[in-house]
């Protein structure tokens, strides 16, 4: 009678004990839910005194089932802190199984990277690189390239004039009497850069633009020598098919002049399109930088690089070139 009636306040108890616990959500209510059950005063101890009253033979199966109970009770305890705590602080503040964030590379702006192809393709027929400034005087700008003071190309509403003798080159073609200024010949240069114009902006205009300016300098050189070399670079840069074509011009700074065309494919089709100017170096040059006309010729090239860009990329308005929107640089 009596060991029945304790067994079944264990059982309850137990029951009771593991029912609540499922409930618990914070440390707190656990730790009142610990001291209510297993705690000194705690419903657990509080069956003790009756194991006083029970025959001393059934006193093991009741201590057993007692033990029991505790180690339940504890083990139910120690399942649900363990729970709680890491809900709080998950284990690995990494889910491995989440799909990774895509680093963003950046890449180099088409017209940096036109910029690098065609002085590679210039660089592999013996071409070195010249650079000069980008902010100039007049005398590199024009007069020494042989532009009278009255030429159109003169204009202060075509050029960004800086009040005294500087202005911003509007033309790479500067850095042919740079380098000629500094160096003896033979020369084979190309330079690249910045020039600049306040043209109004449109799809083909821009105020700042770049040119690839070639110069060789030798005893021999004639319209053949220029031709080849344009040649050669169109068709590594556009393609075996592609050919050059001159048509015939004027450039203060040349004589023969022509302008260059090329052609290319464009959407699938061959097209001719005017990528620059050209033409042999004027003999007044060369006597503007101290070099004997009657023992040097030479020839002289310089071509858009926007236009080859957006040419060659299908790029459609010079403008979107300096928006800096991501979402179209990227595509390049
Ligand atoms: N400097 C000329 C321009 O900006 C382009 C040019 C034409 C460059 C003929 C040259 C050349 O070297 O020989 O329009």
């Amino acid at each position: 009678m009596r060991l029945n009636h304790m067994l079944d306040t264990l059982d309850k108890l137990e029951s009771e004990a593991l029912s609540e616990i499922e409930s618990v959500q914070s440390e707190d209510t656990l730790e009142s839910w610990r001291i209510a059950f297993l705690g000194s005063k705690g419903r657990l101890k509080g069956v003790m005194p009756m194991l006083k009253d029970v025959p001393k033979e059934e006193k093991p199966a009741v201590g057993k089932r007692l033990n029991e109970v505790k180690v339940s009770l504890e083990s139910a305890f120690d399942a649900r802190k363990q729970s709680l705590t890491s809900q709080e602080h998950p284990q690995s503040p990494m889910d491995v199984t989440e799909p990774g964030v895509p680093s963003r590379l950046g890449r180099r702006h088409i017209i940096t990277r036109t910029i690098d192809e065609i002085s590679e393709v210039f660089k592999r027929m013996g071409f070195s690189i010249a650079f000069g400034p980008e902010v100039e005087d007049e005398y590199h700008n024009f007069n020494a390239l042989n532009i009278p003071e009255d030429h159109p190309a003169r204009e202060p509403i075509d050029n960004f004039y800086m009040g005294d003798d500087r202005m911003l080159r509007s033309q790479t073609s500067t850095v042919q009497i740079r380098v000629m200024e500094q160096t003896k010949p033979p020369i084979k240069v190309i330079a690249v850069g910045r020039v600049y114009r306040p043209d109004t902006h449109d799809a083909t205009h821009y105020s700042m633009f770049h040119q690839c300016e070639g110069l060789f300098v030798a005893p021999k050189v004639s319209m053949v020598d220029l031709k080849t070399t344009l040649f050669q670079f169109a068709k590594s840069y556009f393609g075996e098919e592609a050919e050059v074509r001159f048509r015939p011009s004027f450039f203060p700074f040349t004589e023969p002049s022509a302008e260059v065309d090329m052609k290319m494919k464009i959407k699938g089709k061959w097209q001719w399109v005017e990528i620059g100017g050209c033409g042999l170096v004027d003999p007044q040059v060369f006597t503007e930088v101290g070099y004997d006309p009657e023992k040097w010729q030479g020839y002289a090239f310089g071509l858009g690089i926007e236009r080859i860009a957006m040419l060659k990329n299908g790029i459609p308005d010079i403008r979107l070139l300096f928006e800096n929107d991501a979402r179209f640089l990227r595509q390049f």
